[in-house]
């Protein structure tokens, strides 16, 4: 695609953000559709954060994805929330028109990659291990599918705050559970390095659960689950899906995962 006057602007704001793959999804599926706009990484410093999002706008940029640590404080700014972002708290995705919309499509993301593993989920029993900003996004995306959750969390008031807002159950230790429930999911950063110690007793993950980490890649946990024969899904796919719908929600076009997957080579 050459770059013209024409172009639109589109983009990821976060700190740190050089890594994202999300520039390159995004650019494949304006590609796809011949849309004339490209999407770039911002790496804004927190300090900036304010001044750098209004400046977005005043550019005439006309969408980013929010990353961390930016999406609490990206709500506050907009005129207009959906109603997900609402009742989430936080925002990933949004259209600069008139007015600042902001909305979010992490659950959606994830609901999604869940659902291409699973099936149908409702009245299946999950716990989710985490009860930071991503876990918000997986609670309610279960919540809103019928599931029965137990949160466990190293921080356990954290965990009790969530089921102030959410109707679910809070756990001390993840192996009270693990015989009940159907679907384990990580929302923790823990994981991401080989370091990281275990958050329980992985050897007593059964065959019949389903593992789902949101880290994009193969984690303890989910190397441990594809041992036991357990099935098991990384984050990548739920990045794929909440990337599509934001790019939905910006030009009203649907782009195939297969085309998001792949501009990655995957
Ligand atoms: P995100 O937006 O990616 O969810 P976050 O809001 O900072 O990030 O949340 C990080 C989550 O990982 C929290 O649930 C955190 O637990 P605490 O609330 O106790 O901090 C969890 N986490 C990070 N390191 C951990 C560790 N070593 N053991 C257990 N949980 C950990």
């Amino acid at each position: 695609m050459k770059i013209s006057g024409k172009t639109q602007v589109y983009g990821i704001v976060g700190y740190p953000v050089r890594h994202s793959l999300s520039p390159v999804f995004q650019n494949a599926s304006f590609e796809y559709f011949s849309v004339d706009a490209i999407y770039v990484a911002f790496e804004v410093k927190p300090e900036d954060f304010t001044t750098a999002f209004l400046g977005l706008r005043a550019l005439g940029v006309k969408g980013v994805n929010i990353t961390l640590p930016f999406k609490e404080r990206a709500l506050e700014l907009c005129d207009f929330l959906d109603e997900h972002a609402r009742e989430i708290g936080a925002v990933n995705t949004i259209k600069f028109a008139n007015r600042i919309e902001g909305y979010n499509t992490d659950w959606i993301g994830f609901l999604r990659a869940l659902k291409d593993l699973e099936g149908d989920i409702k009245n299946k029993k999950v716990l989710v291990l985490g009860a930071g900003g991503t876990s918000k996004a997986v609670i309610y995306a279960l919540s809103k599918e019928g599931c029965y959750v137990y949160v466990w969390n190293r921080t356990i008031q954290k965990a009790l705050e969530l089921a102030e807002r959410f109707s679910i159950h809070v756990v001390s230790h993840p192996e009270d559970v693990l015989d009940d429930v159907d679907i384990i999911v990580n929302t923790t950063s823990v994981g991401l390095s080989e370091r990281d110690p275990h958050l329980f007793d992985y050897e007593k993950i059964k065959e019949s659960h389903t593992v789902f980490d949101v880290i994009y890649k193969r984690t303890p946990l989910l190397e441990k689950a594809i041992e036991k024969g357990a099935k098991a899904q990384d984050g990548l796919v739920m990045l794929l899906y909440q990337g599509i719908e934001s790019f939905r929600i910006w030009t009203g076009m649907e782009v195939p995962l297969n085309v998001v997957k792949d501009s990655l080579s995957l």
